[in-house]
């Protein structure tokens, strides 16, 4: 797409005011793409960003998404509404959130969602220019859904400005209940230009929100703006999770231009606002597009975590197909001895594993596949995707502390990009890589660490290579061409 075509009046144009065919015209594109995932959550058209109101309501999962269905750029955003059965299976109810009140005019961004008796309330900001592109204003507003999907919004605003000494970059409320209390944790920017996470509170969640505190995560690396804050138990243990957009890389190491950082504490005061003895701050996700992640405590006593895969500030190839960015697979999160975060996908995910393939070294490996291989301790070992001329090749090195990543795709003309990983204490001893035609997610030892980006690569097929890999498991996934049109 032309970069001309988006001009601000297209950008912000209301959903109502779009021609009908608009939709109709990029699915014909998006039909011809070689590059749409099988089982991770992907836009029908459009953009797609952050997860939002993650929630248990009703007998089902309820995930939405932060979405521009008129184009693979960010604009007018809104809730687009996945509904399941299994955290894996996603059906669009067809029934968004968009902008169209005045207090979120320029659009629904990111928020939350909690259950309560026969209802689900979400909590968003509305964004609102006051003078386009330069003065926002972000309401924090609030809406019912009921059993049937229908949304209705409040009619004021919960949070109508932002507290003393916070910019206009105040948003993305996450609403928890802790005794009588309703919480919302939101990220803000204060007047110094740092970042900051602030706490709110309620009797009620529909009104009656009061500033509380601020966060305090022990750490005041934030950057110029937190992003996305979520407050999880783990375990027990609170893992506060958020982006630190500007965060300085002497004392927090990443490589994307913004990243996704969690704290693990031993404990909350909630009278303070004080996590107590947090650790240091870290990477949630170490590969290229992983951001905005929202985790919940389900019911069934699960913590449960997806993430954006893309990244705020960056074009990607799909964009002149008309769509960007999916959800990446739902994560189970716990802890180990250490207090380390452990990703998994979710157990339900076993469900769409078609049986193991019969696996050699140079086969051409499904688009949907799990790669599953264990490490020679004594050598240094690779494995490589090839496509055409392009590739993801993993290289861990011989004494098997580092594992590092390499993807030469159509992203970045050819050049060979990386991110590594480092383990202080110990050996890489296993990975599970879960490809999905673009898209990929590596566990590493179990999910001690997790590497997820794109792979756009040339050309239709897959094959893999390995080297000194001790045990190679391939198994065949199925593609549930989620919003696809298959
Ligand atoms: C994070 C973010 C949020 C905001 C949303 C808008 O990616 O910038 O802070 O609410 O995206 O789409």
């Amino acid at each position: 797409m032309d970069k001309n075509y988006w001009t601000t009046e297209r950008l912000n144009r209301l959903y109502k005011d779009w021609p009908a065919d608009r939709i109709e015209e990029l699915k014909t594109q998006i039909k011809k793409s070689n590059w749409r995932f099988g089982y991770h959550i992907q836009t029908e058209t459009g953009l797609l960003n952050d997860p939002n109101g993650f929630s248990y309501f009703n007998g089902q999962w309820h995930l939405f998404f932060q979405a521009f269905p008129f184009g693979g750029t960010h604009g007018l955003k809104s809730w687009t509404h996945m509904v399941s059965d299994d955290l894996v299976h996603w059906e669009n109810v067809g029934k968004p959130m968009v902008p169209d009140t005045k207090y979120d005019r320029h659009g629904c961004y990111s928020g939350s969602a909690i259950a309560i008796d026969d209802k689900l309330f979400l909590m968003y900001t509305g964004n609102v220019w006051e003078k386009m592109n330069e003065v926002r204003h972000p309401y924090q507003d609030g809406a019912w859904m009921d059993k049937d999907n229908n949304i209705t919004k409040l009619s004021e605003p919960l949070i109508a400005n932002p507290p003393k000494g916070v910019t206009g970059h105040f948003r993305d409320p996450q609403v928890i209940k802790h005794g009588d209390y309703y919480y919302a944790f939101l990220g803000a920017q204060t007047t110094e230009e740092k970042g900051e996470i602030v706490a709110y509170r309620s009797t009620r969640v529909d009104g009656g929100w009061e500033f509380y505190s601020k966060l305090d995560i022990g750490n005041d690396n934030l950057g110029y703006m937190a992003e996305c804050p979520n407050l999880l138990f783990v375990d027990g243990h609170p893992v506060l999770t958020f982006c630190p957009q500007g965060a300085d890389k002497k004392s927090f190491k990443y490589d994307n231009v913004h990243p996704n950082a969690y704290i693990v504490a031993d404990d909350i005061n909630w009278e303070t606002m004080k996590l107590i003895n947090p650790s240091k701050m870290r990477q949630l996700d170490e590969g290229f597009d992983f951001y905005a992640a929202q985790g919940i405590n389900a019911p069934d006593g699960r913590t449960l975590l997806t993430g954006w895969l893309g990244l705020p500030d960056t074009t990607y190839p799909t964009d002149d197909e008309g769509w960007e960015g999916g959800l990446s697979m739902v994560r189970e999160l716990s802890l180990d001895d250490d207090k380390n975060l452990i990703q998994t996908p979710v157990a339900e995910m076993k469900s769409i594993e078609d049986g193991p393939e019969d696996t050699f070294n140079g086969m051409e490996v499904d688009k949907q596949s799990l790669i599953d291989f264990k490490i020679n301790p004594d050598a240094d070992n690779q494995v490589a995707i090839t496509a055409g001329n392009t590739h993801l090749v993993f290289d861990i090195d011989s004494d098997c502390q580092k594992l590092t990543l390499h993807r030469k795709d159509v992203e970045n003309d050819g050049h060979d990009e990386t991110r590594s990983i480092r383990l202080n204490n110990g050996k890489i001893e296993n990975c599970k890589l879960y490809l999905d035609n673009t898209v990929f997610e590596l566990f590493i030892n179990d999910g001690y660490k997790t590497m997820t980006g794109f792979f756009f690569h040339e050309g239709t097929h897959l094959n893999l290579n390995w080297t000194e890999v001790e045990e190679m498991r391939v198994t065949k996934l199925a593609n549930l061409d989620i919003n696809g049109s298959k």
